[in-house]
């Protein structure tokens, strides 16, 4: 099977004051093309710190990310902006969605570098519906529950159709149930697509629904 993506030795620390925090103490890892890929940790063990490295949003310490055979890090900025727009997508912890936007712009806003307007906003569209909010076109992120929050996040990691997905805790401000729904749409879009997902989060529930099981701890990967 390909690989797509390897780490090899990832250090990350955070400073603050006196205080050092080792986060990430030598994390190594590959992830092959196509595979559903999940890392497990306790609340602080660093996931989101290891999705941000993985997906080019921060400098390790120590330590290299290749994707396909690419430094990520030794890119130069402008490659790797390029880099995440064309190849990552990513769904944060927190949504972050642009309020002034209504959902097909935030859906459509990765592709408005690559693609025309029009062009980008009928994928969004597509997109949405696809997550079971082609109703809601038009409405802003505001008005949305959470649950439909995260599948307009959903929607907008899928829509420069990348090599590889980044998941943070994509159930973890929702309900059981709301968060089971957002989980099949999320799997369903993802197979029907062979898309590579590397998702974190510290339930065991979301965890058993990808191919393989990491756990983070104490800086390393077991
Ligand atoms: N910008 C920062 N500055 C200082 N410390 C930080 C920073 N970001 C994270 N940390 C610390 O690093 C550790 C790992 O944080 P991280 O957010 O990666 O954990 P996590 O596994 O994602 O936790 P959760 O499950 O609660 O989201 C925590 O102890 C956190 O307090
Ligand atoms: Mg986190």
């Amino acid at each position: 099977m390909e690989t797509i993506l390897t780490s090899e030795n990832l250090k990350r620390s955070y400073t603050i004051g006196k205080t050092t925090l080792d986060v990430l103490k030598g994390v190594s890892l590959e992830v092959n093309s196509g595979e559903t890929l999940s890392i497990m940790g306790e609340s602080g063990s660093g996931k989101s710190t290891l999705l941000h490295v993985l997906g080019g949003l921060d400098n390790p310490k120590e330590g290299e990310v290749h994707f396909k055979n690419e430094s990520v890090y030794g890119m130069s900025t402008a490659r790797r902006a390029r880099f995440r727009a064309q190849n990552v997508g990513y769904v944060f912890q927190a949504f972050h969605l642009l309020p002034e936007l209504d959902i097909v712009e935030n859906v459509a806003l990765p592709a408005m570098a690559m693609r025309s307007k029009g062009g980008a906003k009928a994928r969004a569209e597509e997109l949405l519906t696809e997550v079971g909010l082609g109703d809601r076109i038009g409405h802003r992120p505001q008005e949305l529950s959470g649950g439909e929050r995260q599948r307009v996040a959903i929607a907008r990691a899928l829509m420069n159709d990348p090599d590889i997905i980044f998941c943070d805790e994509p159930t973890g401000n929702l309900d059981s149930k709301t968060g089971e729904k957002v989980l099949n749409y999320l799997f369903q879009l993802i197979e029907a697509r062979r898309h590579t997902l590397v998702l974190v989060t510290h339930s065991q529930d979301v965890a058993s629904r990808c191919s393989r099981e990491l756990f983070l701890k104490d800086g390393f990967l077991i």
